[in-house]
């Protein structure tokens, strides 16, 4: 287990508050606080980073209170990166939404050491003749993925990966924990002016194991997996509640850095290194397939004995003007991978069987398993998938089964190891509907409800849909107001959303005034969705985030998607016969028809988008650096949007660069090598010019 000190930490100090000063303190006096915390960062260090500290909990103990003391007498001295100020502000009623500095973009992942030997020879190909790849290969660490910004040296905002373009702000949690540097060490390198840095916030196995005994013991809940705990501690309100938690934090990129340049990402990691945080262990360098690969076992076979989880090894590009060169797609970087384990098993027996209706009137055996722990998650509910892989894998209620769980995946049935004693007959799929009644029909292997429009179950399911993430993005409209709004037949249909009224609502349960207010609002706020995510919510089948996009870039208005003709569906990169006969089929269903047109009735007007062209105009690459008005993503996906492109460093091909307050080195650089400089004004009119707008001005 690793080190932990439980001390005064979880004890709130008084809150930071710079205040005027009182009186100027004798000399003395600042320099014993000086001292002091030189003393206290350096143990720390030792303790919490290296393992072999100096001095024991008693003395520390003391240097902290003394530290402490003085800070109280003389609060004018107290700095927000001070060793005591980790815990200090109260509890917060809710967590703001921030956009990141950078997308924390995902990874592309596979299992097969083919596709590594492909990702190997994409990469080659993209390098060109003669140029051979250097690869950084690290553990993929299992936690909750955070973005750390540092401003000249400080600590300024930590944010949750969310949906990878924005997150929730969590900055008081993360400086509970001990290994998170409040300011940079820079005795190796200057702090940059902006930094940006992603890592993983872990829970040791050891930890986690002994967390959980205390909740069960004290009657509560224990959590599912050291990563669930991760993510549920950096989300609590109570940031005293985090400092409790034994966290740690590892990080592995430099998603943004102003006033630094690095060549390769070992530069980066060195540099993480030096400003005092902790990088994953075991970072190597391959120049092949076959080390990958073979990296890749080593790591699977120590994977047992190791205290935190992985779930397979990142493979990365070295070269960070080569991976600025291979791009990204809209999900994951072209120029990194993850090189994912075989999936955990275990064997458990089969408690029970019964059917799940979906949104698309699917109905899926789930079985009911006796809860068993599958590499570190319990697991206690199992996808039988369809009739078919029920009837080909014969499994029965009783029978004692083999069981494997993938990363994130719902856990899989195997195979049966034991058949149960008297065995029950084999699971017959229901002819009716178990939530509405209505008979099934089978296609091809699975058993559907026809009911589309009339099942409770499927209706729920849509809704959930609508307002997810991916889709609407809904605040407040989860599975449970789903539930209630069905079930209350306050909905009946998609566009009867748009007709709750607050009084409904505080009527029930878990309602009152303002949450009621609050969901009608955010229903009502997305009167005028994005085309994208309009189609997306529809549950159109085929239809996802990138061919949504797709048809979004396409035809730029719901009106033109909503007519289009199967040729004009296949004609499209990308849309293959089925899914146009997919797209078709349902707009042309006539109670889709009905529920599209009501949706449009009730005042729903998904925004129309530039419609992409063949041959974009070379619009060039642009450069943001200093203090800009919105936040970066922002600026560079209205440049990418209107055609153009955006990058992090100024060279001779830069179309402009676009100078905030208090730029430098970019700003230096466009100088020095003539490139044109803008203002964030002129560049809004140069926005303006190519069809393009700021999002959120209109
Ligand atoms: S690199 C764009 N390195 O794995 C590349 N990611 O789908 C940036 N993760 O949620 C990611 N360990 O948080 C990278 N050593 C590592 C990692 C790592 C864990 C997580 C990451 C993300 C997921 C990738």
């Amino acid at each position: 287990m690793r080190p932990w000190r439980p001390i005064a930490y979880y004890v709130r100090p008084p809150p930071f508050d710079p205040g005027s000063p009182l009186s100027t303190p004798p000399p003395q006096i600042i320099r014993e606080v000086e001292d002091l915390r030189r003393e206290l960062r350096y143990h720390a260090r030792l303790y919490y980073h290296e393992g072999r500290p100096e001095i024991g909990d008693a003395e520390y103990d003391v240097l902290y209170r003394r530290l402490q003391e003085l800070e109280r007498d003389h609060p004018e001295l107290l700095t927000p990166d001070s060793p005591t100020q980790r815990v200090g502000a109260p509890p917060q009623e809710k967590f703001e939404t921030v956009e990141h500095v950078a997308p924390l973009l995902s990874l592309d992942s596979s299992e097969s050491p083919d596709e590594i030997v492909r990702f190997d020879t994409r990469v080659r190909k993209a390098l060109g003749a003669g140029v051979e790849p250097v690869y950084i290969l690290e553990p993929k660490l299992d936690g909750a993925s955070i973005e750390l910004v540092y401003e000249e040296g400080l600590l300024v905002r930590a944010v949750t990966r969310g949906n990878g373009a924005a997150g929730e702000l969590v900055t008081e949690n993360i400086r509970t924990i001990p290994t998170v540097p409040l300011r940079l060490r820079t005795d190796d390198i200057a702090a940059p002016t902006l930094l940006s840095l992603r890592g993983e916030v872990m829970m040791y196995v050891s930890d986690f194991a002994d967390f959980n005994a205390r909740l069960v013991a004290s009657g509560s809940e224990p959590y599912a997996s050291p990563r669930n705990s991760a993510a549920g501690s950096i989300r609590q309100l109570d940031s005293s509640v985090t400092a409790s938690r034994r966290l740690d934090l590892l990080v592995y990129d430099v998603l943004h850095v102003e006033g630094v340049d690095f060549a390769r990402d070992q530069d980066g990691v060195e540099a993480i290194r030096s400003w005092g945080f902790r990088v994953p262990e075991r970072i190597e360098t391959a120049r092949s397939a076959e080390e990958i690969i073979a990296y890749h076992a080593r790591f699977d076979a120590d994977r047992d004995d190791l205290d935190y989880e992985i779930d397979g090894v990142v493979v990365k590009l070295d070269d960070l003007a080569a991976r600025r060169a291979m791009g990204a797609t809209s999900h994951h970087p072209r120029w990194a991978i993850a090189f994912k384990f075989a999936p955990r098993q275990e064997v458990t027996v089969i408690e029970k069987i019964d059917i799940q209706v979906g949104r698309t009137g699917v109905l899926t055996p789930v079985a009911w398993l006796r809860p068993v722990v599958v590499g570190g998650v319990t697991v206690s509910r199992a996808s039988l998938h369809n009739r078919e892989e029920l009837a080909r894998k014969d499994l029965r209620e009783g029978d004692t089964v083999r069981i494997q769980r993938a990363g994130d995946v719902i856990p899989q049935v195997v195979e049966v190891v034991e058949h149960g004693e008297d065995r029950s007959a084999p699971f017959a799929m229901p002819s009716e509907c178990p939530v509405c009644g209505t008979v099934v029909v089978e296609d091809g292997p699975r058993t559907v409800c026809p009911n589309r429009f009339g099942c409770s179950a499927q209706l729920k399911g849509r809704i959930i849909h609508f307002g997810s993430r991916a889709a609407l993005d809904i605040e407040g409209l989860g599975e449970e107001t789903a539930n209630l709004l069905v079930e209350q037949k306050l909905v009946t249909g998609l566009a009867d959303l748009f007709s709750v009224r607050p009084e409904q609502l505080v009527r029930f349960e878990g309602f009152g005034e303002k949450s009621a207010n609050a969901l009608v609002a955010a229903i009502a706020s997305k009167r005028t969705p994005d085309l994208q995510r309009f189609l997306i919510a529809l549950g159109i089948p085929e239809v996802g985030v990138t061919v949504a996009r797709t048809l979004a870039e396409h035809f730029g208005t719901f009106e033109a998607i909503r007519t289009a003709g199967t040729e004009a569906l296949v004609a499209i990169d990308g849309i293959g016969p089925r899914m146009s006969e997919a797209i078709t089929g349902f707009f042309q269903d006539e109670r889709n028809a009905a529920a599209v047109g009501a949706l449009l009735a009730q005042g729903v007007e998904p925004q129309a988008v530039e419609v992409r062209g063949e041959a974009l105009p070379e619009l060039g690459t642009v450069v943001f650096t200093g203090a800009i008005p919105v936040p970066r993503v922002v600026a560079e996906t209205a440049w990418r949007s209107v055609g153009g492109k955006t990058s992090g460093s100024v060279s001779k091909k830069t179309a402009f660069v676009v100078a905030g307050d208090a730029a430098g080195s970019k700003l230096e650089k466009a100088e020095k090598l003539g490139v044109e400089v803008l203002d964030f004004d002129q560049f809004r009119q140069r926005l303006a010019e190519h069809g393009g707008t700021i999002d959120g001005e209109g």
